[in-house]
């Protein structure tokens, strides 16, 4: 397993990550419309890679030489003060979850924001996703507060989770 900073070149597979893993963690817990409209969008994320701010990062991890696994984060994005870092999205291909991949993104992210004087850290979560929530708690997040899931319309009556570490040392 390795985890390496993504290039321009990487942008189909993390596309092809995010839709496969985001269809097989949110069908039936989603509207389906929204599970089958989701199209993979290799040229706007190699856009997004190429353009990335400074002070954002996206990490992917491979298995066996593949990428398989990706993680995107930056600052916190609604000022929280004692949440300062932030991880956007992460996802690991469903034949490649529970092998540590997961958790070595999120080392990796919050060493990364740590370089940058950002020592703790805000994940938001759809509350739904038991998964995602063991595993974040497994890590040692606490569920600090909740919204309503805005990215999508029609999916306003479902609520995200944020989970906080105030320091996160022992992630690192
Ligand atoms: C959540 C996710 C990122 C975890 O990544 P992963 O590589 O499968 O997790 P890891 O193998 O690193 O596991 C780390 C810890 O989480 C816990 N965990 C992982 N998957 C779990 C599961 N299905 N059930 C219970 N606990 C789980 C494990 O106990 C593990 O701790 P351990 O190693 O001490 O046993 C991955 O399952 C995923 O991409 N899910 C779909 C997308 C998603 O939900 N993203 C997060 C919300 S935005």
């Amino acid at each position: 397993m390795r985890v390496r900073p993504a290039t321009l070149d990487d942008a189909e597979a993390i596309e092809r990550i995010r839709v496969e893993t985001w269809r097989a963690t949110y069908r039936g817990l989603l509207p389906d419309g929204l599970i089958d409209g989701l199209r993979e969008n290799p040229d706007g994320r190699r856009e997004r890679l190429r353009a990335q701010p400074a002070d954002q990062f996206s990490f992917v991890a491979e298995d066996a030489g593949q990428v398989v696994a990706f993680a995107v984060g930056g600052r916190e994005r609604s000022g929280d003060p004692a949440h300062r870092g932030e991880v956007y999205a992460i996802y690991v291909l469903p034949a490649h979850q529970g092998k540590g991949l997961g958790r070595a993104l999120i080392r990796q992210s919050a060493h990364e924001l740590a370089t940058r004087g950002l020592d703790s850290l805000l994940i938001w979560v759809l509350r739904e996703n038991t998964i995602g929530r063991r595993f974040y708690e497994r890590l040692g997040g606490r569920a600090i507060r909740e919204k309503p899931l805005e990215e999508f319309p029609g999916a306003a009556d479902h609520i995200e989770i944020a989970y906080g570490w105030s320091d996160t040392s022992p992630l690192r």
